[in-house]
């Protein structure tokens, strides 16, 4: 018989009422003992015996022995993580910026006091990729690992694509379903998807990178010159990070938009879905697809880590531990469709190859081979020029096959 759960809630927003509304219509031998809030004085659809402003009153209690941290603050979400964890208690988060920032330590306390931190439904909301990485493909040699991770983002691009509503009303919708972060920079411009790359890599390659060094552009500079671009060659732009092993001793990780056209997974991969393609060297490619965002789909993810704590389940990190000589570069080289406003942003890119060169009017862009390197020099000229990157290997005429090394060509 697995053991009872006693959980310490933290956060009551959308994906702990989600979460909530699921343990309620189940009989699985869990108890939610206490639910800890910022704003008491909000009106809450439960008793209010279950509620506390308090941390102390969940984390001091002997009662407890799992909690749940949902909030959205990221430095009050490792405090309360650490403190449970080094306290005897289990955690379950969904606090991806917190998990990617911090992951070293989290690490560290689970070894040293024993405890278990899971947290599935901090990527990819309802798909169940982090166990299967750490699990499954623990004897698969991983090429990559590359997807849709962010439910906003792809919200909002699929609104623009498919219905032509315009950016700004579909982020709106994105944040009045309860998909979008509070600050919603951090889905547009690809920090979300980010600190989730991060998490995978770790699992997927036993490589624990430090977001700020990771490359992220988001769609907020996509023009209707860019989506008009795509329509015309039959592709859709979507928001994609990836990993990538480059040989035995380099794993290349980035976010950018990307053009993808119909033979791809990712193409059909609309609104708050996400999907992650993993590409591995005996089963080949893979595809995993469900919602990435929202209350009942995050909730399902973090039910099931509650689950797997009544059998006591761990991440092992085993690829951390057995880490033989793989490092994260961004010395690698990628063809990009780069549409921009100043002429003088492309030669300060130094582009190696330019496969197609256009302007007409006020719409100039360039396709062409560059160093992943020269973007990040060029991070800020790039955010203030407006201008709209994005991975375009079908533009550059290149073949959609696996990945040479040392490119970054991952389809
Ligand atoms: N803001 C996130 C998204 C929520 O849109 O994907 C789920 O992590």
């Amino acid at each position: 018989m697995s053991k009872k759960l006693t959980i310490g809630l933290f956060g009551f927003g959308v994906v702990g009422q989600g979460l909530y509304d699921i343990i309620r219509t189940k009989n699985l031998n869990i108890e939610i003992v206490k639910i800890c809030i910022k704003d008491g004085s909000k009106k809450r659809t439960l008793p209010s015996h279950l509620f506390t402003t308090d941390k102390n009153e969940l984390l001091n209690n002997p009662e407890i022995n799992t909690i749940v941290e949902l909030i959205n603050d990221t430095e009050a979400a490792f405090e309360i993580v650490s403190r449970a964890l080094s306290t005897g208690k289990n955690v379950v988060s969904a606090s991806k910026k917190m998990i990617a920032l911090h992951l070293n330590e989290l690490i560290e306390l689970q070894h040293n006091y024993g405890t278990s931190l899971l947290y599935e439904g901090a990527v990819c909301g309802s798909i169940p990729i982090i166990r299967n990485l750490e699990e499954y493909y623990d004897n698969e040699l991983l090429h990559s690992i590359c997807g849709i991770f962010n439910g906003s983002s792809n919200y909002i691009l699929s609104k623009g694509f498919i219905e032509n509503l315009d950016y700004d009303s579909a982020l709106k919708q994105a944040q009045d379903l309860g998909f979008a972060e509070t600050d919603p920079t951090m889905d547009v411009g690809g920090f979300d998807a980010k600190f989730k790359l991060v998490i995978a890599a770790a699992h997927a390659y036993g490589v624990v990178v430090k977001p700020e060094e990771v490359f992220n552009l988001g769609i907020q500079s996509l023009s209707a010159y860019d989506l008009q671009y795509a329509r015309e060659k039959n592709l859709k732009i979507k928001l994609v990070p990836v990993a990538k092993e480059l040989d035995d001793r380099h794993v290349a990780l980035f976010v950018l938009p990307k053009f993808v056209n119909e033979t791809e997974f990712l193409y059909n991969v609309e609104y708050e879905y996400n999907g992650v393609i993993v590409q591995a060297a005996f089963a080949d490619q893979q595809f995993f697809f469900g919602k990435g965002a929202g209350g009942h789909p995050t909730g399902s993810a973090v039910l099931s880590d509650i689950a797997a704590l009544r059998y006591d389940y761990q991440y092992e990190y085993k690829k951390a531990k057995e880490k033989k000589d793989l490092n994260f570069t961004n010395d690698i080289e990628i063809n990009i469709y780069l549409r921009y406003v100043d002429d003088d942003l492309v030669e300060a890119l130094e582009f190696e190859h330019i496969h197609e060169r256009y302007y007409s009017g006020s719409y100039k862009f360039v396709i062409g081979k560059i160093n992943l390197q020269k973007l990040i020099d060029n991070q800020s000229r790039i955010l203030e020029d407006k201008a709209f990157i994005a991975f375009a290997d079908q533009l550059a005429g290149v073949s959609l096959a696996p990945a040479k090394k040392q490119t970054a060509e991952v389809f």
